[in-house]
């Protein structure tokens, strides 16, 4: 097994888990500092594309991205996001993921659950393609922005999904927008550890998107806490040298190439 997926794995009710998402090389330098897993998520297609949904973002996308990412990665696990599309049946999921390792060398894949896909998960870990799995909101599949896991019997259907993908043979599973008692109920009967977005304390480890946390997308639901304001930060800095420009200071000598 991947040396950087068994200690993510060794980290279960020890220490939290901490990830975030990066789609280019000088985000992916920063985080790799500092977390142990770097998603290149399809998220790029809302926060970089300024699409409506993750729908239409390609393989390719997602690829090239990836190799930008990789590029500032040396320690954390790099997980790639498959599109929406690319994993529709075992056949295709075996191609296009092993075209994804390949081209890309990252780690591991990360596929939204569906109804079925438990057998895609399980082939691939068998083909020695480690799977990360994604239950609860997933918007490849889902319109609505929801609180999942609030009765009895919702919890019980996640629990079992969760528990099919990892005896598929994921590695890990990422809760988005679970109730607490849910994540805690999952992340206490599963053996591999439990990544939340939006889903409470409970889970073993936490991700969420880094233009969102940086206060650079300008989405803000309650899950996310703004770690900074990078839009007000930013804003400041070009206006600053819009006003430096126009009244000629800078460029001055000290910019000079030959000065
Ligand atoms: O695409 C993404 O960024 C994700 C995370 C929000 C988990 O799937």
């Amino acid at each position: 097994m991947n040396k950087k997926i068994k200690k993510i794995l060794s980290k279960k009710n020890k220490s939290k888990i901490v990830s975030l998402t990066a789609y280019s090389k000088s985000i992916a330098k920063i985080l790799d500092k500092y977390l142990d897993i770097v998603l290149v998520g399809d998220s790029m297609a809302n926060v970089l594309y300024g699409q409506k949904d993750t729908h239409k973002i390609s393989l390719e996308n997602i690829i090239q991205h990836t190799l930008s990412v990789k590029m500032g990665i040396k320690k954390s696990l790099l997980v790639v996001d498959m599109p929406k599309g690319s994993y529709k049946n075992t056949k295709v999921a075996e191609k296009n993921a092993k075209l994804v390792m390949k081209k890309t060398k990252c780690d591991a894949i990360k596929l939204e659950s569906d109804k079925n896909n438990y057998k895609i998960i399980y082939k691939l870990v068998r083909k020695k393609i480690p799977v990360m799995g994604h239950i609860g909101h997933t918007p490849q599949f889902k319109k609505k922005f929801k609180i999942y896991g609030q009765s009895k019997d919702e919890i019980h259907k996640l629990l079992k999904e969760a528990q099919m993908i990892e005896k598929a043979g994921a590695f890990a599973i990422v809760l988005e927008c679970l109730a607490p008692e849910a994540a805690k109920i999952i992340t206490n009967k599963i053996k591999i550890p439990t990544i939340g977005i939006g889903s409470s304390f409970y889970c073993d480890g936490q991700i969420l998107v880094t233009d969102d946390m940086l206060g650079l997308s300008g989405f803000y639901p309650k899950f996310v806490k703004k770690f900074a304001n990078l839009n007000r930060t930013i804003e400041k800095a070009v206006k600053k040298y819009t006003r430096d420009v126009k009244l000629k200071k800078f460029p001055s000598t000290i910019n000079f190439l030959n000065g």
